[in-house]
């Protein structure tokens, strides 16, 4: 690894909290909750691995949850997850969380949703790394349960800064969520949505982002390059797009070099991300080095580095402290 990515202070926007359980706390969560696991070892766990889409990716992501169940198991996962960014010199990030992959398995939502902010202060005065939480709504789930969801958010509205929409993209567009996203708004809250690569109808989709909900921010967004009124205007309006090189590389089997350089080359404000490093097994750190593997200069890096501080949904004077 270069001592130039190790050494330069990052951010994180686009990391599922869920997609950082690594196999060895799956193993002593399910202990701990006497939660029996088809699998005998971490390393079996690891070798089970089997992603070659979304779906694929979402019904193993979805089952391993499970061990996830008291205050304190959502505090572990936290915190590991903010140890480990920070340790490779992540400085701030906006974690994701799935609260109804918990509360439709009987997880009260402010159970997960204190585990995670208690560790969140709790690594900020004892690591020195900041973050920012993000809801995220099941689109493969109705827009009644969001709307459920998103009230069930506003008594811990100060611990959560924005709302997102992840799953399975299939047969479920951002319009399906367009009230629950305006009634998101309106609360304060900032709005992104994935729109994964090569997903069908991605470009009505991101189109939908763009001038039905208005989004502050896309995750993923690679297919805004096939057409120009769509990446015209995402430049034009400055807007940030999370993406996830080895995601990519075990969803749609391209780690997406040329479409990130072409995203800088147009102006885009790219950022890298790890999505759901625990099963991908690369976090920050080796994302970037995919990259540089893959020809991506010392330039480009620093650039895609400083968006994501640009583009974070921190006030001017913390964002200007960080650039
Ligand atoms: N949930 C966790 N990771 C995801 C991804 N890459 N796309 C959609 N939903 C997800
Ligand atoms: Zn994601």
């Amino acid at each position: 690894m270069p001592d130039f990515i190790a050494d330069l202070p990052k951010a994180e926007l686009h990391v599922h909290l869920e997609g950082t359980l690594e196999p060895e706390m799956s193993f002593a969560l399910a202990q701990r909750n006497g939660v029996e696991l088809p699998y005998d070892s971490p390393e079996a766990v690891i070798a089970a691995y089997d992603f070659h889409d979304l779906p694929s990716f979402l019904t193993i992501y979805y089952k391993a949850m499970e061990v996830l169940v008291s205050e304190q198991d959502f505090f572990d996962l936290t915190y590991a997850y903010l140890k480990k960014a920070r340790e490779q010199n992540v400085l701030y990030c906006e974690p994701f969380f799935d609260p109804q992959a918990h509360t439709t398995r009987g997880v009260p939502f402010a159970t997960v949703i204190s585990g995670i902010h208690k560790a969140q202060e709790q690594a900020r005065t004892d690591l020195g790394i900041e973050s920012q939480l993000i809801m995220c709504f099941l689109r493969d789930m109705s827009a009644e349960s969001a709307m459920e969801t998103l009230q069930a958010s506003l008594s811990f509205k100060d611990w959560i800064v924005g709302v997102g929409l992840d799953s399975d993209e299939k047969n479920n567009p951002p319009s399906k969520f367009a009230e629950v996203f305006q009634q998101a708004r309106a609360h304060g809250y900032k709005l992104t949505m994935h729109c994964d690569v090569h997903q069908h109808n991605t470009h009505e989709h991101i189109r939908q982002v763009l001038d039905d909900i208005i989004v502050d921010r896309i995750d993923h967004g690679i297919n805004t390059l096939d057409r120009s009124e769509l990446y015209s205007e995402v430049a034009r309006r400055g807007l940030g797009l999370t993406v996830c090189p080895v995601s990519n590389r075990f969803v749609v089997q391209n780690l997406t070099t040329a479409e990130i350089r072409r995203m800088l080359e147009l102006g885009m404000r790219a950022t890298i991300n790890s999505d759901d490093p625990a099963y991908f097994r690369a976090y920050m750190n080796e994302n970037l080095q995919a990259l540089v593997d893959d020809g991506m200069t010392r330039d480009e890096i620093a650039q895609l580095t400083r968006n994501a501080f640009e583009v974070a949904w921190l006030p001017t004077d913390r964002r200007d402290h960080y650039l």
